[in-house]
């Protein structure tokens, strides 16, 4: 009788032994503590004007390649595309006889040029300092900052499932930059 009692308690125990630790591993969603990286996301989103439905698209636009395999590289592409349209119909909504050089020569400065390119634009977000990437890469390249900038586009477009609504939040925060090249035209 003594024996059986001991053998129920050690059972009971180790049962509450591995609930906790299981409670640990995977603490309720109401509890789990908000991470730097999550308040950087919230705060990025007040400053481009735009909440995210699915906020997993920002988190995986601000994640190098250096850093996870689930990186911001394709939505990158996808950016780059929705900038480059939304320019193109800005300014040939101006003048429609723009020429193809001319507007090629702008997307090579929005690439490029040290005052208005992705990486000054994204730069003044602060997004070298969210942007998650490994140990050995320097968050602030131009190339990793202009990279999550772009992706910030694609993620956008995705969420919204509308290549318009990422080019006008685009339009929005590259702002004075388009101005001038509006009055180059
Ligand atoms: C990281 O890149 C920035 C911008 O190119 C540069 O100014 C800085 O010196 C680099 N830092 C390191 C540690 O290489």
């Amino acid at each position: 009788m003594f024996h059986l009692r001991q053998f129920i308690y050690s059972i009971l125990l180790a049962f509450a032994l591995y609930s906790s630790i299981q409670a640990q591993a995977n603490p309720p969603i109401s509890s789990r503590p908000t991470s730097p990286f999550s308040i950087a996301l919230e705060t990025l989103q007040n400053q481009i004007q735009y909440t995210f439905q699915d906020a997993e698209l920002l988190r995986r636009a601000m994640t190098h390649a250096s850093y996870s395999g689930e990186n911001n590289r394709a939505l990158s592409v996808l950016g780059e595309k929705v900038i480059e349209g939304s320019v193109s119909l800005q300014l040939l909504s101006k003048n429609i006889d723009i020429s193809p050089k001319d507007l090629n020569r702008v997307f090579v400065e929005l690439s490029s040029n040290v005052v208005t390119s992705c990486a000054a634009d994204g730069d003044r977000l602060g997004l070298q300092k969210i942007i998650r990437v490994s140990r050995k890469t320097n968050s602030s390249a131009p190339a990793v900052v202009c990279g999550a900038f772009r992706a910030m586009f694609g993620a956008i477009a995705i969420d919204k499932s509308s290549l318009d609504s990422a080019g006008k939040v685009f339009l929005n925060i590259h702002g004075k930059g388009m101005e001038k090249y509006m009055a180059m035209w």
